[in-house]
């Protein structure tokens, strides 16, 4: 999923650097991944540990994480469900398309017609066989996870759900078609939470914590909104022209609040060793970060330079603006 501060490109530099300070076998650590997103940190690190705990505020990203970290057994049949979903008659007059599509004169276009029926097709079958006990969480969620991450390839946006594009751009014209959400099986059983960071960390305890937190004041909850409507399919009026729902506003994305539930949360975490991700363009500056973190025990730095988006090689374009650079800030507590 193309997804805002996705650590997929950082993922083995971030476990490079955690096996530098911890050692690298870490088959007897904890992991936690607070600000858990897509799961790439923690899915990178399931492999390696004996418990991934994984976390975020949003549901489609608790959704996620519940298949590809909490799910690690093989579940019967799955490829057969999703080709039953995949072949279904297609539901006329379900949520999404009544308010997301152009056809039903909603006034919105963040999928074609034919897409948003197939989402509340599948969407409504899921949550039949799941009511009807035909199938377990596993599966739930795993069907659920197919179903958000199939529909975000073919959403009519230019990256995120704040706007819809007023013409289907060509990728959004394509047949949605499922495609499974494979999640890595192993030995371990892990943890998925549903929760606010600052309360979270108060009821649980571990060896690594990672932390990529939002850096600026872009909110995911609005940024991804059609990702939870899909997710939680409830019943609600969608507001205004993007057909908001309500969403939730976290301490990480305001300025007045940043510094003190940052210090909060490291104040308050049981776990030895503390790595945190953040952009050098953040709300919270490269100092703030680090006068916060050495109060609570040994710190240091680790810096990346990375190439943000691919430079156009069509035009002279300053290529240096491409770049950004990404902070590892490591505590031992
Ligand atoms: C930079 S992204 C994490 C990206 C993730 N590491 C990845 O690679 O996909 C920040 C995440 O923090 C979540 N978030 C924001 N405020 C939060 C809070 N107070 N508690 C838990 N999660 C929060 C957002 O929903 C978002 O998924």
């Amino acid at each position: 999923m193309n997804y805002i501060g996705s650590k997929l490109k950082l993922s083995s530099w971030i476990e490079e650097e955690v096996k530098k300070v911890v050692g690298d076998d870490l088959s007897e650590k904890v992991f936690c991944d607070l600000f858990a997103g897509t799961g790439i940190v923690g899915r990178t690190f399931k492999k390696d540990v004996k418990q991934v705990i994984a976390n975020d505020l949003e549901y489609y990203s608790f959704v996620l994480n519940k298949n590809y970290i909490e799910n690690h057994e093989e579940i019967e049949d799955k490829e057969k469900y999703i080709e039953t979903l995949n072949s279904l008659p297609l539901l006329e007059n379900g949520f999404i398309y009544q308010n997301y599509c152009l056809g039903s004169e909603s006034g919105r276009q963040y999928f074609s017609d034919e897409n948003g029926k197939k989402i509340d097709t599948m969407r409504v079958q899921i949550e039949e066989w799941y009511q009807a006990k035909e199938i377990g969480d596993d599966l739930y969620y795993f069907l659920l996870s197919s179903l958000i991450e199939s529909a975000d390839k073919v959403a009519n946006t230019a990256s995120v759900y704040g706007a819809f594009l007023k013409h289907l751009k060509k990728s959004a014209s394509k047949e949605l078609i499922l495609k499974p959400a494979h999640f890595l099986k192993n030995e371990n059983t892990h943890q998925v939470f549903n929760k606010d960071s600052n309360e979270l960390i108060k009821e649980i305890s571990g060896d690594i914590l990672y932390l990529d937190p939002p850096y600026n004041q872009r909110q995911y909850s609005s940024n991804y909104h059609l990702l939870n409507t899909i997710a939680q399919y409830d019943d609600f009026t969608p507001k205004g022209k993007t057909g908001l729902r309500e969403y939730n506003r976290s301490d990480y994305c305001k300025k007045n609040e940043v510094h003190k539930s940052f210090e909060e949360l490291i104040k308050n975490a049981q776990f030895k060793y503390i790595f945190l991700s953040y952009n050098n363009e953040g709300l919270m500056s490269v100092d703030d970060v680090q006068n916060i973190m050495q109060k609570y025990g040994e710190y240091s730095l680790q810096t990346k330079e990375y190439q943000r988006f691919k430079a156009d090689k069509t035009e002279n374009r300053n290529h240096k603006a491409d770049k950004t650079f990404e902070y590892l800030h490591i505590l031992r507590k």
